[in-house]
């Protein structure tokens, strides 16, 4: 049943579910009326940010893992059950043979068994390397649009809708299992 989508859904970039110990590899989220300004949607292509990195960075996050929380003001995630999760900073694809950087602004809390001010560092290096508009592709809804993505490769976000509209629709996440 379509359901309203709040105004600021996934309003900073994350890939979902990225708190729960097996991630969602999709998600797809049917908008079956769009709103008639904002509300689009970005992603940005993590398979691509990893092999854009400098060498000394890849080598840095070789075996390095994140904490990933949901303690995070985000309506619509009420199926996400779990608080948290760590995970590898150099994620393996789960069906093809790459890996994407699996840092994202708002889930990830940081990088496990360094110094805060280390954390802090690098995560912002890692986010000003990859979080770029050249790298961004932003997608306008239309009534009745439907994307499938694939949260092992991309990292999305929502844009505010001005005005207090609402987008209305429905989101369907794809449970994954562990290997
Ligand atoms: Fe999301």
């Amino acid at each position: 049943m379509p359901k309203k989508l709040g105004r600021q859904a996934g309003v900073f970039w994350h890939s979902d579910g990225a708190s729960l110990d097996v991630p969602p590899q999709a998600t797809a989220l049917y908008i079956r009326q769009a709103p008639k300004a904002g509300g689009q949607t970005s992603f940005i292509d993590m398979v691509q940010a990893y092999q854009a990195l400098p060498e000394h960075l890849k080598s840095y996050l070789d075996g390095k893992t994140g904490c990933f929380t949901k303690n995070v003001s985000y309506v619509g995630m009420q199926n996400v059950g779990k608080a948290e999760a760590i995970h590898p900073l150099v994620w393996q694809h789960r069906h093809i043979n790459r890996c994407a950087l699996y840092t994202n602004n708002k889930f990830l809390s940081h990088i496990c068994d360094v110094e805060k001010t280390e954390s802090e560092r690098v995560l912002a290096k890692l986010a000003e390397s990859s979080l770029k508009d050249e790298s961004t592709f932003t997608h306008t809804w239309q009534d009745n649009d439907l994307i499938i993505w694939d949260n092992d490769q991309v990292i999305h976000k929502a844009t505010p809708t001005p005005g207090g509209e609402i987008k209305e629709g429905l989101r369907i996440i794809l449970e994954s299992q562990a290997a």
